[in-house]
């Protein structure tokens, strides 16, 4: 296969766009569409291939868009179907592709088909929710807990029955083995597809489709609070189900009718329960999100594990792919350190597979603090002080140094962020920004890097991790110190990239939190 027939999700770099605080064009302190149009060009300049916007859709906001009333609308706070149109042409005349956010485990509790099927047991789309009559006790029907706290059920008082919500009792649960529901959801992707959309990041997969004889979830012997209180019950029933992977194979089916497109699927759970999601025959998501370096400890030995066990696991012919952040979870630069940062972004660019960068991790954004007046994060409302909130991973972004940094001319949803802005860090070789810039480059034109071959090497002195990409011949040496000391290596190999712009050439020493990235001593 030639380098122009791979698909370009392969090659391809993603970046996540957190649209509420990406870029605000009418004042009002809450990003939108025609900001992120205004500011394609610096994407384009970064380097990457390809934007995912979190949901643009209509949503009272209970959980930040992700609590849906209409599958095929823009939420007016982001602008209109033009402005998504001109968004996607701009975006498409720059050569980036656009994801969007699909939503299918729940909607809002806004939503027609939920006021509907709330008018009573006897209401045509009851049905399209999940639905029990209470426990043997009147209280909810089995155990299952709600990721945001309390339990996973509803009474629903005027029918004397319990629905589902995973998630918030705003966001009741779908039931996706209804078929007419299914057929709602699946147009929804197509009128999306239609409109020239080139994939999806597919929200809580592992959600779609609960057992469906509702048995209770298993004790975790383990639980600690700070995994919060839904960790306190394994899911061994609430997710992860066979009728869940059924289902995004439809929605596969529907990708395929159209040329080029991609599902990304966000399902958070064991190896083996993420791997089922590429489909026995490569036809479930093409990327199920690898969350495994989103979750790890921060160590070289940890993360060589991690590396070999996902390489192993993957079904023959699945692409890898790999996250260090999102709009869930601590920032990388808080995770690992802002002397990490660069080391982190190295090997987020080099490993084999798909990266996705979440906003702001560009610039090296640290969690930022949000005074508990101004939280906007249900999970942090509900189970407060456990660190469990998502808003300081959510600040806007920080475009330049004047007032509203570049994102609002008004009152920012979330305060502003007080790390370094993408104006400063573009006139800095040494940057964060400049890095990235550097390492999106340099990935477009080594192949080596994105579809190379991948070998881990051992890890050296406890704390440098070294893998080899090879390919057509190329061969390039990664290694990431995660220390802060010295380590001594190779001599003989010839320097491509150090993290260290100041570093002149490859004497073998590679310093305390430096990465680089080397040619080998063919006679080494
Ligand atoms: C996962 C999303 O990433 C998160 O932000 C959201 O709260 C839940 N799914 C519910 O949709």
């Amino acid at each position: 296969m030639t380098h122009k027939q791979v698909e370009w999700w392969k090659q391809g770099v993603i970046y996540q766009v957190y649209p509420r605080s990406f870029q605000d064009s009418t004042g009002n302190g809450v990003g939108d569409l025609r900001g992120i149009e205004r500011r394609l060009p610096y994407l384009r300049d970064l380097g990457v291939d390809a934007i995912w916007i979190s949901p643009i859709f209509p949503s009272p906001m209970r959980d930040a868009g992700y609590d849906i009333t209409d599958y095929t609308g823009i939420e007016p706070l982001f602008g209109d179907l033009e402005a998504f149109d001109a968004l996607v042409d701009a975006a498409h005349g720059l050569g980036l592709r656009v994801l969007l956010d699909f939503v299918p485990s729940h909607s809002s509790d806004q939503h027609p088909w939920f006021r509907e099927a709330r008018e009573g047991r006897g209401s045509r789309r009851r049905d399209w929710y999940i639905w029990r009559d209470p426990g043997p006790d009147g209280g909810p029907p089995n155990n299952w807990l709600s990721e945001f706290g309390g339990p996973a059920w509803t009474f629903d008082a005027a029918s004397g029955q319990y629905y589902l919500n995973i998630y918030l009792p705003e966001q009741p649960a779908l039931n996706w083995r209804n078929p007419d529901l299914r057929a709602a959801m699946l147009d929804a992707l197509r009128f999306w597809f239609d409109r020239g959309v080139d994939g999806f990041r597919v929200d809580a997969a592992e959600h779609i489709a609960p057992d469906d004889a509702f048995r209770d979830n298993l004790p975790n012997p383990d639980w600690h609070e700070r995994l919060g209180p839904a960790r306190q019950l394994f899911r061994t029933y609430s997710s992860h189900q066979p009728d869940g992977y059924a289902f995004v194979r439809e929605m596969r089916a529907v990708a395929d009718a159209y040329e080029g497109r991609v599902l990304v699927g966000e399902a958070y759970g064991e190896l083996a329960q993420v791997m089922r999601y590429y489909g026995d025959a490569l036809d479930g998501f093409h990327l199920p999100f690898n969350f495994g370096l989103i979750e790890a400890p921060w160590d070289a030995d940890h993360i060589a594990g991690l590396i070999r066990d996902y390489e192993a696991a993957l079904p023959a012919g699945g692409w890898p792919n790999w996250v260090l952040g999102n709009h869930d979870r601590a920032r990388i630069a808080s995770r690992a350190g802002p002397a990490q940062a660069p080391v982190a972004a190295m090997l987020l660019m080099t490993l084999r597979g798909t990266p996705t960068i979440y906003q702001g991790d560009e610039l090296g954004l640290e969690n930022g603090i949000v005074p508990p007046e101004l939280i906007q994060d249900p999970w942090e409302r509900n189970v407060p002080g456990q660190g469990l909130g998502r808003d300081p991973v959510r600040l806007p972004m920080p475009w330049d140094d004047g007032p509203g940094r570049g994102f609002t001319q008004g009152t920012p949803w979330l305060p502003l962020s007080e790390g370094s802005s993408a104006e400063a860090q573009s006139n800095d070789p040494g940057s964060m920004l400049s890095l990235h810039k550097r390492l999106l480059s340099l990935r477009r034109s080594e192949p080596a890097l994105s579809l190379g071959a991948l070998e881990l090497l051992a890890v050296e002195g406890g704390t440098v991790l070294r893998y080899r990409r090879t390919h057509e011949g190329r061969v390039l040496e990664i290694a990431l110190n995660f220390g802060t000391q010295d380590i001594a290596l190779e001599p003989g190999a010839a320097l491509v990239m150090s993290t260290d712009t100041q570093r002149q050439g490859w004497d073998g020493q590679l310093a305390g939190n430096e990465g680089v990235i080397l040619v080998p001593d063919a006679a080494g």
